[in-house]
């Protein structure tokens, strides 16, 4: 198969399923599954070979199934983003949906490297478990309407072991890898209709809008080809999402947005998302129509009971969910230390690099540097200006959690209005 993937030839399908089948088993040595992943990063896979290998690794591992658990397939829905810097949506978008009616099996990632992942931030949350085997997924999708849990080897196993081996060779920016990595795993929760948040900038994994188009293309085609209604949307990763960076901080802020507060963008973001989902189902008749159901399920409270009853199905005990939505500040981890930055001159903020927010929000301890490394819930970033905002000498601009004393080097990047951040001056 190797020889015909590099002289582009198509080959029987066959020939795929029976490579992924012994990959999830284990019965193939590691330099054959190396060299395979070698020549597609190298030369790719024609698009009906690309969907062969994500049905294939799909088929490796259990697939959720709905209609036992009396459920409508045609409602059951999910979201995956790229990953970008403060990216909270999931957290806000899968109770928003399923106050709208809709049903929302979510298995989402840890982060490594810049990007938090969904699972972290959950996990700031005292007692809160995304530990759940799609058995207990279904029950509490069918009594809460959403779930979010730590994808595991029970689904789509085949891609644990092609990813650790893509990790090693070099071979994880693939499109077609990438494409069948992540929609294996979309599909194989069984959902009817998926979008896809491609981000694109200096923080995003496809920083180029040309990549970022490619792969969203190519994830759409693959996801359509396995029958799940899929569209994406190419957004910006420019500058961090929301106000705060951070895995308590992040949970904050989503739970303000729940309680119908909270920064523009996090807002038009999750409601662009639940409002095509919305569209795509038939609960709405257009995408506005859908955007405008997420804004009230944010403001009139549904949400927000939503997003309690799932922290208690997931083992957050009553009484610390209750508060969490209403006095998160009260419940969640947070830093030993705080250092609040004031700024040195007074415009317009014109840039917030969020790639070095990232670093060093990573650096702090809310990310990981490398796998294993343990995440530290209450450190991270508190923007008090957004993109666009006038600013003057002397405002508290920026909040640091931290546990650790912030080093010299670290307040002079935070602090500098230079390629950091940049600042249109007044006249
Ligand atoms: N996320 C995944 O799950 N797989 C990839 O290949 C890349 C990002």
């Amino acid at each position: 198969m190797c020889e015909k993937i590099r002289n582009r030839e198509k080959f029987p399908h066959v020939f795929i399923e029976n490579f992924v089948q012994q990959v999830a088993n284990n019965k193939i040595p590691v330099e054959q599954v190396e060299e395979w992943l070698r020549a597609v990063y190298e030369f790719g896979l024609h698009d009906d070979a690309k969907i062969a290998l994500t049905k294939s690794m799909m088929e490796s591992g259990e697939i959720i199934t709905w209609e036992d658990a009396g459920i409508n397939r045609d409602f059951v829905v999910d979201k995956h983003s790229t990953g970008g810097v403060g990216d909270k949506m999931s957290i806000m978008l899968a109770p928003a949906l399923a106050a709208c009616g809709l049903y929302v099996p979510m298995l989402a990632g840890r982060g490594l490297g810049h990007t938090g992942g969904t699972i972290d931030k959950l996990e700031a949350i005292p007692g809160f478990s995304t530990d759940i085997n799609p058995k207990r997924m279904k029950e509490i999708v069918l009594d809460v309407g959403c779930c979010i849990a730590a994808q595991s080897s029970i689904i789509a196993p085949a891609d644990a072991i092609l990813y650790a081996v893509r990790d090693v060779t070099g071979t994880v920016a693939s499109i077609p890898l990438i494409t069948a990595s992540i929609i294996s795993k979309k599909a194989a929760e069984g959902i009817s209709s998926l979008v896809l948040d491609v981000k694109t900038g200096i923080a995003a994994f496809m920083q180029s809008e040309g990549a970022a188009i490619e792969l969203a293309k190519s994830m759409v085609d693959a996801a359509n080809g396995l029958g799940v209604n899929t569209i994406a949307q190419v957004t910006t990763m420019n500058s961090p999402i929301g106000n705060k960076v951070g895995n308590s901080l992040e949970i904050l802020e989503s739970v303000k947005v729940l309680n119908g507060e909270g920064p523009l963008d996090t807002i038009e973001l999750v409601s662009l998302q639940g409002g095509a989902l919305l569209h795509m189902t038939g609960k709405s008749t257009t995408i506005e129509e859908g955007k405008m159901m997420i804004r009230e399920v944010l403001s009139d409270g549904s949400a927000l009971e939503c997003f309690r009853k799932m922290c208690v199905s997931q083992g957050v005990e009553d009484d610390i969910a209750n508060k969490l939505c209403t006095e998160p500040e009260k419940i969640l981890p947070c830093s030993s230390k705080k250092t609040v930055l004031y700024s040195s001159k007074s415009g317009f903020i014109s840039k917030l690099n969020a790639m070095t927010f990232a670093k060093i929000a990573c650096e702090l301890g809310a990310g990981r540097q490398k796998l294993g490394d343990v995440i530290n819930h209450g450190v991270g970033l508190e923007f008090n200006h957004c993109l666009g905002d006038e600013i003057n000498e002397g405002d508290a601009w920026l909040i640091v959690h931290h546990d650790n004393n912030l080093n010299s080097e670290k307040i002079e990047i935070l602090d500098g209005w230079g390629s950091l951040s940049s600042l249109n001056l007044k006249e």
